[in-house]
């Protein structure tokens, strides 16, 4: 029998013994269509359709949005890489420059194609370099003149580390004294506030255009909005058509996202002190190690000094003993090393705190363990 179930877990992947756990621990719920037939559930029925970026459905959430981040106006994308494409184009033709500085790490620089060179011939500077955020000082010693730089709070490829507030504020000062446009990648925008302990506006207010994401930490199915003045959010718009964001209708993602904000949004501190306890645990484990070491927001990335294939068996045994999920992926570092991120939701805040106890304890002594072999 024992040997049975090695055999069978041997097959299984982590994604699936994830699914199959009864504590999977990351993330709000599970990724498939009940999201959205959740969102749905109370929703009137004769209420009209947006239709091409208009209508009541897509501008009362647009001004909701607007009124939230602090901005004179916002426009409703169904993606982020859309929506941030977009606005640093915007801000590149208004200079008549195409250079636009950010993070080697940033998501248009690893995660889009090369859509921002491809599709808007911009030519991005790299500032830092891909172990810290960016810094007053990286940008007081640029030495080529940009119109726009763009600032991921918090930074996620690098476990979602974040500036201090004080530092943001002395690089908005510095931007806005030189006519440098600033724009904040806020896809993690909702995960900080707790930690900046500052509302959505008060950090808004640093930057002249902003676009926050309603699938990450609020658990939505897609959709983006992108917040500035007046004259900047027009231009989107037309921008916006061009890229053929202007579907006919927007409204399941703006009403699952509206649904998902309303949800959610009050639970960000939550989320937040779930993960700098887990990552306490995590840290308590040999050949772990988490960055941030103290979470920042509701994510963080866990670093393990064991061979991807190892972890995931190891994992896999967790899971089957305890009924916990802590992950649904590994990714390879190098053939010793392997990584995988966390990011928490309602799921862990709906965990036995014994079971995730337990877990960790497991997995702790599997590596102790391990190393000992
Ligand atoms: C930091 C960051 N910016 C932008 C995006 C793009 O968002 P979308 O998937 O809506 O295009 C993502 C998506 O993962 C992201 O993590």
């Amino acid at each position: 029998m024992a040997e049975q179930m090695t055999e069978q877990m041997a097959k299984q992947t982590l994604l699936e013994a994830f699914n199959a756990a009864s504590y999977p621990l990351t993330g709000s719920s599970r990724w498939n269509v009940n999201q959205l037939l959740e969102a749905f559930r109370s929703i009137d029925g004769e209420q009209d359709s947006d239709i091409y970026g208009n209508g009541a459905i897509i501008e009362n959430f647009q001004a909701k949005i607007a009124s939230y981040l602090g901005k004179p106006s916002a426009v409703f994308f169904p993606s982020g890489t859309m929506a941030q494409q977009i606005a640093l184009r915007i801000w590149s033709d208004g200079a008549g420059n195409k250079k636009i500085a950010y993070h080697p790490l940033c998501h248009l620089e690893i995660h889009e194609q090369n859509g921002l060179h491809e599709l808007h011939h911009l030519e991005p500077l790299l500032l830092a370099d891909k172990s810290r955020t960016i810094g007053l000082e990286d940008i007081q010693q640029m030495t080529e003149k940009v119109s726009c730089i763009l600032l991921e709070l918090p930074q996620r490829e690098i476990g979602g580390t974040l500036l201090p507030f004080s530092e943001l504020e002395a690089i908005s000062a510095y931007c806005r004294e030189r006519g440098i446009k600033l724009h904040l990648d806020g896809a993690r925008l909702f995960e900080v506030l707790p930690y900046y302990k500052k509302t959505a506006a008060e950090v808004c207010r640093l930057f002249d255009s902003v676009y926050v994401s309603f699938y990450k930490g609020l658990g939505g199915i897609a959709g983006a909005m992108l917040a500035g003045d007046e004259s900047f959010t027009a231009e989107s718009k037309v921008w916006k058509r061009r890229h053929g964001g202007d579907l006919i209708s927007l409204y399941p993602y703006i009403i699952s996202s509206d649904y998902y904000f309303e949800q959610r949004l009050p639970k960000m501190e939550q989320y937040y002190h779930a993960a700098i306890e887990l990552a306490e645990l995590y840290n308590s484990c040999q050949h772990i190690e988490t960055r941030p070491e103290v979470p920042v927001s509701n994510m963080f990335h866990v670093h393990a000094a064991v061979p991807k294939e190892r972890l995931e068996q190891l994992f896999k045994a967790v899971y089957a003993e305890t009924g916990v999920g802590l992950t649904r992926y590994v990714r390879e570092v190098d053939a010793d090393n392997s990584y995988f991120e966390v990011s928490l939701g309602d799921r862990y805040l709906g965990t036995p705190k014994d079971k995730v106890r337990e877990a960790l304890g497991l997995l702790g002594a599997k590596l102790a363990e391990l190393k000992q072999q």
